[in-house]
């Protein structure tokens, strides 16, 4: 277990949160047990936490009883905070002397608008930290039992998202040589046009049958894992009503999880209640 030594060694580790300055922190994708120690102690100290939709709210139990937590959350189709707002929110707060956490889904600099908000950070003249946390790319996938890579197919891993700001699929991403280059791709917000990527990445010549999983709900005791194909992954989706959030991994190293699942432990300690796979 974790002691008060362990405690002590931790800390002479952590840099200054200074009053007036903002933490940009990485959950990680849900799990608890995924956030850092840096994270964990910036919980402790924060007067203010601005905290997204994908943030376990269990995290907040960390807080100080007196700490202000504000939810910034943005999803897609619902109603949500804009980013415009919760610039002007942790500014506004750092400006009024406070230390302020903002807690990001995953990891804060991907596919997390991180980077926006530290220009902002910065042009308002406000010190930041950014501290990474595991992105839903790689926790998820460990927790689903896919290796990101293997030595023997897939010796590189690429993330993308499925959507651009406009909402279709990215016109910048070069899809022919996607198809062609990549060998592990995780995508991030692509749900809504699996349709079109995949049809594009067929189009390029990837093969239908090719091993495709969904992580929804990536290390949350409701993951749900399920395995299909390029060419029925589309229907899939609709068949079983995949709903966001969901990462999408494509690649051979997709299939190492049915060899290997029984052998997995679960990620939370059992109860007849949360059985997991
Ligand atoms: C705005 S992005 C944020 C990504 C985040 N910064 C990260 O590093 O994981 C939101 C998308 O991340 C993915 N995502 C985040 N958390 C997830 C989870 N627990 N399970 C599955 N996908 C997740 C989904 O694709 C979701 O639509």
């Amino acid at each position: 277990m974790i002691d008060d030594s362990d405690i002590e060694i931790l800390t002479e580790y952590m840099p200054d949160f200074p009053a007036g300055s903002v933490w940009l922190v990485g959950a990680g994708p849900g799990h608890i047990g995924l956030i850092s120690v840096m994270g964990l102690f910036a919980l402790k100290q924060a007067d203010v936490i601005v905290y997204d939709a994908l943030v376990n709210r269990d995290f907040l139990k960390f807080a100080r009883p007196d700490a202000e937590a504000i939810y910034a959350g943005k999803r897609g189709g619902k109603p949500s905070a804009k980013q415009q707002n919760i610039i002007d929110t942790i500014i506004k707060y750092a400006q009024q002397g406070k230390r302020v956490l903002r807690l990001k889904g995953g990891d804060p600099f991907v596919f997390g608008r991180g980077g926006e908000e530290v220009e902002a950070l910065a042009q308002a003249n406000i010190k930041f930290l950014a501290v990474p946390g595991i992105t839903a790319g790689i926790g998820g996938l460990a927790f689903a039992h896919i290796p990101a890579t293997t030595r023997e197919t897939n010796q590189s891993i690429t993330f993308l998202t499925g959507h651009d700001s406009k909402g279709i699929i990215p016109s910048a991403i070069d899809w022919d040589a996607l198809a062609k280059g990549a060998q592990t791709i995780v995508m991030y917000m692509s749900l809504k046009n699996i349709r079109a990527i995949c049809e594009r990445l067929i189009a390029a010549g990837r093969n239908v049958d090719e091993s495709v999983a969904f992580v929804r709900n990536a290390t949350l005791a409701d993951q749900q894992v399920w395995q299909t194909t390029l060419g029925k992954a589309a229907d899939f989706v609709t068949e079983h009503a995949i709903t966001p959030p969901a990462i999408v991994i494509m690649g051979a190293n997709v299939n190492l999880r049915e060899r290997v699942l029984k052998h997995a432990l679960p990620i939370f300690k059992q109860t007849s209640s949360n059985d997991q796979t």
